[in-house]
C-alpha cells in the first residue's frame, strides 16, 4: 500500500499540471475489458476511424461520455459500453489513459 502510494505520487510529479482523480490501476483492468477492442491495449486504437485514448489529457478523455447512445450515430457500438460505466470508472480509466506515455517520431 505504501510503495502504491509512493508510485502514485512519483506519477503526479512526473505529470505536472495534470489533475487525474481516477484510480489507474482500477482503470487499466476496465479499459482491457471495455475499450480495448477499440482503442487498443494500451490506447492506440485496433479499430480504424477510432482515436487513441493514450496519454490524452482528462479533459478529452472525459469526454468518454461522448460515447452515450444519445450523442452517437447508431452503427457507433461505443455507446453501449460507455453507458454500462460509472462515473467512478470513467475516471478510472481517465486516469489510466491519460498516465500512459507516448512518444511521436517525424518521418
Ligand atoms: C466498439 C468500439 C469502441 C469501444 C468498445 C470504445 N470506443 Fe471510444 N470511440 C470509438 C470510436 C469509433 C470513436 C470515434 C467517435 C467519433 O468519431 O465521433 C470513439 C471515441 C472515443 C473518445 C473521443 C470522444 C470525442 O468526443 O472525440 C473517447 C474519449 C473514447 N472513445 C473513450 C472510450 C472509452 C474510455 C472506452 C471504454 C470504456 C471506449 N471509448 C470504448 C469506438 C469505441
Amino acid at each position: 500500500m505504501k510503495s502504491l502510494t509512493l508510485s502514485m505520487l512519483l506519477l503526479a510529479a512526473a505529470l505536472p499540471g495534470v489533475a487525474v482523480a481516477g484510480d489507474a490501476a482500477a482503470g487499466k483492468q476496465k479499459a482491457l475489458q471495455a475499450c480495448a477492442v477499440c482503442h487498443g491495449q494500451v490506447g492506440i486504437a485496433a479499430a480504424p476511424e477510432t482515436p487513441n485514448p493514450a496519454g490524452e489529457p482528462a479533459g478529452y478523455l472525459a469526454r468518454a461520455a461522448a460515447c452515450l447512445p444519445q450523442r452517437q450515430a447508431p452503427a457507433r457500438g461505443d455507446g453501449v459500453i460507455a453507458k454500462s460505466l460509472s462515473d467512478e470508472e470513467i475516471d478510472n480509466v481517465t486516469a489510466w489513459f491519460s498516465s500512459i506515455q507516448v512518444s511521436a517520431t517525424a518521418p
